[in-house]
């Protein structure tokens, strides 16, 4: 396996130049776009990477699986009145479904549906950051995880089209909590840093009917874990969810700071990083790592 991964870091590296990094907060603008990790983690326990797989980055839209599942043990069918589960077709951080679909996002992923979410949280825990970081140390089985302040308190800076989002759903009653609390609590979690291998593991427990082997805990139920990969198949890429089916074929879920989480139900679950973006603020090189990955062991779910 780490032969393939090696071939295919060297096929996809090329592509770095072609794309964009994240330039919305200068914490982000600032980094290297020269780099490239992957890692992959079967339900076996076997670890596989290459390239800058220990490398941190700032996970941001990945850690909207954490809160789905946080918000999914808690709340189960209930939340489902609050997000809906259909794909949006518009990017990621887009406001105008949200007006004439009466504040209810269309699903848990887009920034509007993430903020939702992060708002059933806090409603649940008194310190909502603070639950989510250990639930995600917990599941990387790595304890020495952290958010990092830059990047959150810039992001707040810079928070106008979030909280135009939050406040939009405040007007039409779909939100509990104080916006500005919320925020901050959704950007800390956006802030989290993690590697390609904290990721694979943390969220291996989808790839393995719902049960973590490093945290030893049932994290979701079976039945749950194949509902939100089939939101991560629809929705996880935004307005190229279509895409990344066509190309790669599983559940997946990508963050600005270019990473991208895919599942391969029952067997494995990776994580691809590199910064520069496509138009639709998805990893570039990331997707053509996992384009090759999938075709090359016939991983498609389709
Ligand atoms: O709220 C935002 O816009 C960012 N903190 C996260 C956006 C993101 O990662 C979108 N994914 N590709």
């Amino acid at each position: 396996m780490e032969d393939l991964l090696n071939s295919i870091e060297q096929k996809v590296k090329p592509l770095i130049g072609l794309g964009k990094v994240a330039d919305y907060i200068p914490a982000l603008a600032n980094v290297d776009p020269n780099q490239f990790g992957i890692a992959i983690y079967s339900n076996d326990g076997k670890l596989y990477h290459a390239g800058q797989a220990y490398t941190d980055f700032s996970i941001q839209s990945i850690s909207k699986v954490f809160s789905l599942t946080l918000a999914i043990k808690h709340y189960g069918e209930d939340m489902w009145k609050r997000v809906g589960r259909e794909p949006s077709g518009n990017p990621f951080n887009s406001l105008v479904q949200l007006e004439y679909e009466a504040g209810v996002p269309r699903n848990p992923f887009i920034n509007a549906g993430a903020l939702v979410i992060s708002d059933m949280n806090q409603s649940r825990f008194a310190s909502p950051h603070y639950a989510m970081r250990e639930f995600i140390r917990r599941l990387a089985d790595n304890p020495h995880l952290n958010s990092e302040h830059i990047v959150a308190s810039s992001e707040y800076e810079f928070r106008a089209r979030n909280a135009s989002m939050a406040y939009l759903m405040k007007a039409f009653g779909n939100f509990e909590n104080d916006v500005e609390d919320v925020l901050h609590s959704y950007f800390d979690n956006c802030a989290m840093r993690m590697n390609c291998v904290d990721l694979a593991k943390a969220f291996s427990f989808l790839a393995n009917k719902g049960f973590s082997q490093l945290s030893g805990e049932q994290v979701l139920s079976a039945r749950e874990t194949t509902q939100v990969n089939g939101l991560l198949a629809t929705s996880g890429l935004y307005d190229e969810a279509g895409n990344f089916a066509y190309r790669v074929g599983l559940p997946g879920k990508s963050g600005v700071g270019g990473g991208i989480l895919a599942i391969v139900p029952n067997r494995f679950s990776v994580c691809v990083w590199s910064p520069e973006l496509n138009k639709s603020g998805n990893s570039l090189a990331g997707m053509a790592a996992l384009e090759a990955l999938s075709e090359s062991i016939g991983w498609s779910v389709f």
